[in-house]
C-alpha cells in the first residue's frame, strides 16, 4: 500500500508553513433537508495550535469535525486542509496526515483485533490488517505509541475485551500512528470514570506540551475535560460558531452561559477549568 513519499509530506509541510493554516473553514454551510446542521461557520486552525470545541448535544461538533477529517463535505463553503482544498485533491494522500478518533471509528474496528494492530493499522489509516508491510521504524513507533498512551500490557489483548478507557486511548494511539500533521478527538472523555479521564487529560496535556506533537482539536461537552495547555477555544450552538479565539477569552462565563443556554460560573486553576450553574 502506498503511504504518502517522504518527499511530498516535506512538501505540503512547507504549504502549511505558507498557508499558515492547518484547517481552513471558509463561511461553511451543511443542510440536510430543511435543517442547517452547520449554518455558515468560518473557522481557521493555525500550525501548533491547541483546539478545544464545546457546545451542547447537537450542536454541530462531530458534524464539523467530520469535515476537517475530511470525512464530510460542506453543502456550501470552502475547506483546505493543510493547504489541499477538499474536493481538488487527493483524499488517500492526506488522510494519513490528519489523526482522527472517535467513538464512531471505534465501531468500525474487529472486536477480535488485536491493540497492537489496532495501533499499528494506524500507519495507513486503514481499519483490519491486510497485506501492508511494515517497516522497522513502523515497528518502533508503535512500541512508542503503546508506551505513551498506557497500552504496552495490552498489546496483545483484543480491541473487543477493553475498557472504555482503555479503547479511548487505543484510538489515540492508533491516530497518532502515522505522525499525523493535525489530530482530532471528538469526545475523547465520554464514558469515562474520573480515574480514567484525568488519566486522559493528563496524557493529552503531556502531548499539548511536546513541541513535536501535532496541532490538536478536541470536542468535548465539559469544561473539566480542557488539557492544560490548550491554546484556543471554539464555541458552537445550533450549527453557529458564537465565539472562538484565545482560550481565556472564550472560556467566561458569559460566553459559555450563552452557548449552553443556562446560566454558568466558570473557574480556571492549574491550568485547567471547572464550570458550575451560577446562582442568582
Ligand atoms: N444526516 C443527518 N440528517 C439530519 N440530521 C442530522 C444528520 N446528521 C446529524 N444530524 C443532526 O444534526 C445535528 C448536529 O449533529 P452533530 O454534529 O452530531 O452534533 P454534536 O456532535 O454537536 O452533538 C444533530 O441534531 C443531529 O441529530
Ligand atoms: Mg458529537
Amino acid at each position: 500500500m502506498a503511504r504518502p513519499a517522504g518527499a511530498r509530506l516535506a512538501m505540503r509541510r512547507a504549504t502549511v508553513r505558507r498557508v499558515g493554516y492547518v484547517i481552513e473553514c471558509r463561511d461553511i454551510t451543511v443542510r440536510r433537508g430543511s435543517r442547517h446542521l452547520l449554518d455558515h461557520v468560518t473557522w481557521c486552525v493555525g500550525e501548533g495550535e491547541r483546539w478545544v470545541v464545546l457546545g451542547p448535544n447537537g450542536a454541530g461538533k462531530t458534524t464539523l469535525l467530520l469535515i476537517a477529517a475530511t470525512r464530510l463535505f460542506p453543502t456550501s463553503g470552502t475547506v483546505d486542509v493543510l493547504g489541499e482544498r477538499l474536493g481538488a485533491t487527493d483524499l488517500a494522500e492526506l488522510r494519513p496526515l490528519v489523526g482522527w478518533a472517535s467513538s464512531a471509528l471505534g465501531g468500525d474496528i474487529p472486536p477480535a483485533e488485536s491493540v497492537r494492530n489496532v495501533v499499528m493499522t494506524g500507519a495507513y489509516a486503514v481499519t483490519g490488517r491486510w497485506n501492508e508491510e511494515y517497516a522497522e521504524p513502523d515497528l518502533r513507533r508503535c512500541d512508542t505509541m503503546l508506551c505513551d498512551w498506557g497500552l504496552t500490557e495490552l498489546a496483545q489483548r483484543t480491541f473487543g475485551t477493553l475498557s472504555e478507557g482503555e479503547r479511548k486511548r487505543a484510538l489515540i494511539a492508533r491516530a497518532l500512528m502515522s505522525n499525523p500533521e493535525v489530530l482530532l478527538l471528538d469526545e475523547p472523555g465520554a464514558g469515562l470514570d474520573l480515574a480514567g479521564r484525568e488519566d486522559l487529560v493528563t496524557r493529552m496535556g503531556a502531548l499539548a506540551s511536546d513541541p513535536g506533537a501535532p496541532t490538536q482539536v478536541v470536542i468535548t461537552h465539559h469544561v473539566e475535560e480542557i488539557p492544560p495547555g490548550f491554546t484556543h477555544a471554539l464555541l458552537l450552538r445550533s450549527g453557529q460558531a458564537i465565539a472562538q479565539g484565545e482560550i481565556a477569552d472564550v472560556i467566561t462565563d458569559e460566553r459559555l452561559s450563552a452557548c449552553f443556554g443556562l446560566p454558568l460560573a466558570v473557574r480556571q486553576e492549574g491550568g485547567r477549568f471547572h464550570a458550575r450553574r451560577a446562582h442568582a
